[in-house]
């Protein structure tokens, strides 16, 4: 991995991603691109830009002609509850999208980073322990799209060599980026809101575990894989990759330790309710430790330690200095 180009770059995960790559690999050797320009000016004014559509085959080929990468991390996509407001939009974007770069991936000889999720499972996988490999009959359209993305992933591997590789994330939380409209946002949004109101309104109930996990974790997960040896991969694609797992409740309570106003009401959102029920409470990622050494480093308590730390220092700063 010296030349990468990172699709969907400005959103949660590849604003910090991108960041993270051109420490180290080199400004210069970190192509950053999404459909949108980045307000954040670190990511924006740190390396190479381009606004990119990933349905614009035409515009594909040319800043891979361009650029001339090894590697790909393809993270542009539609989440979880947007994508059940916009299914046609969805299927569109994750599928075609990936589809074009597998494709530009396989005439420009690059490698190809997909990421797919725990909503590629659905009501009738195994809640606990998810294994590796079991039942996946997801029933939103982003499951739908994560499986066949999977799928084909290990179909371009097996029938043209390319290589493909990949995670199941957990949802994820950070404080660079706001998420982009999945069904996890809460325990992103309710670190914000203690610190500012210290209070918050959870459109999940207070029972619902799923898996997480930390971005430093999710960040360091996607390089690790990258770099891992290819002779001991046997599963390449999807992996189930897991840091901790728990309900609003629980990150209440934690939030709480640190300040003790803190106040969570419930008004449950049907939609996205169904949608965590159908999902891993959690994963078992024993063939990442196993096939690549993965072992996540932040648990819920030195999460909510940093998160709460790093947010006071966000909310402070002026508009025109922050990150997003
Ligand atoms: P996000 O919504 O924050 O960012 C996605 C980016 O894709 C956005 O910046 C958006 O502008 C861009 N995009 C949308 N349509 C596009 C198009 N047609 N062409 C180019 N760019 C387009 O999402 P994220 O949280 O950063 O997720 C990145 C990937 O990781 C997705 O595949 C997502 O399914 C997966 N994932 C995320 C999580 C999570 O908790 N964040 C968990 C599991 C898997
Ligand atoms: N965090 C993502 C979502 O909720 C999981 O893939 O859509």
């Amino acid at each position: 991995m010296k030349k990468v180009l990172v699709t969907g770059s400005v959103g949660q995960i590849g604003s910090e991603l991108t960041v993270a790559l051109r420490k180290k690999l080199g400004e210069g050797n970190v192509v950053a691109s999404d459909i949108r320009m980045p307000t954040d000016t670190v990511l924006r004014d740190s390396g190479p830009f381009e606004i990119l559509d990933c349905l614009d085959t035409n515009h594909i080929t040319r800043v891979m002609q361009i650029h001339e990468c090894d590697t790909i991390f393809h993270l542009a996509a539609i989440l979880s509850a947007i994508g059940e407001s916009k299914p046609a939009l969805s299927w569109q974007v994750n599928m075609n999208g990936l589809y074009n770069f597998l494709e530009a991936a396989r005439q420009y000889k690059c490698a190809l980073f997909f990421p797919s999720s725990i909503g590629a499972f659905g009501p009738s996988t195994p809640p606990d322990n998810t294994p590796q490999d079991t039942i996946q009959r997801p029933d939103t359209i982003y499951g739908v799209t994560k499986v066949a993305g999977e799928l084909l992933c290990d179909y371009y591997h097996k029938r043209f060599g390319l290589d493909t590789r990949g995670v199941r994330f957990p949802g994820l939380i950070s404080y660079e980026t706001e998420p982009g409209g999945g069904t996890t946002d809460y325990a992103v949004d309710i670190y914000r809101k203690a610190l500012k109101y210290k209070k918050y309104k959870c459109y999940l109930r207070k029972d619902t575990a799923i898996d997480m996990m930390y971005m430093p974790d999710a960040v360091r997960s996607m390089i690790m894989l990258m770099e891992a040896d290819p002779n001991k991969l046997i599963h390449r694609n999807a992996f189930n990759i897991c840091a901790m797992s728990f309900t609003p409740d629980e990150i209440a309570a934690e939030i709480k330790k640190h300040i003790p106003e803190f106040e969570i009401t419930y008004e449950v959102d049907p939609v996205r309710q169904a949608i965590a029920d159908s999902w891993p409470n959690s994963m078992d990622d024993t063939s990442a430790q196993q096939e690549w050494g993965w072992e996540a480093t932040y648990d819920l308590a030195t999460m909510t330690v940093d998160m709460l730390e790093q947010l006071k220092i966000k909310l402070a700063t002026p508009d025109s200095q922050k990150r997003v």
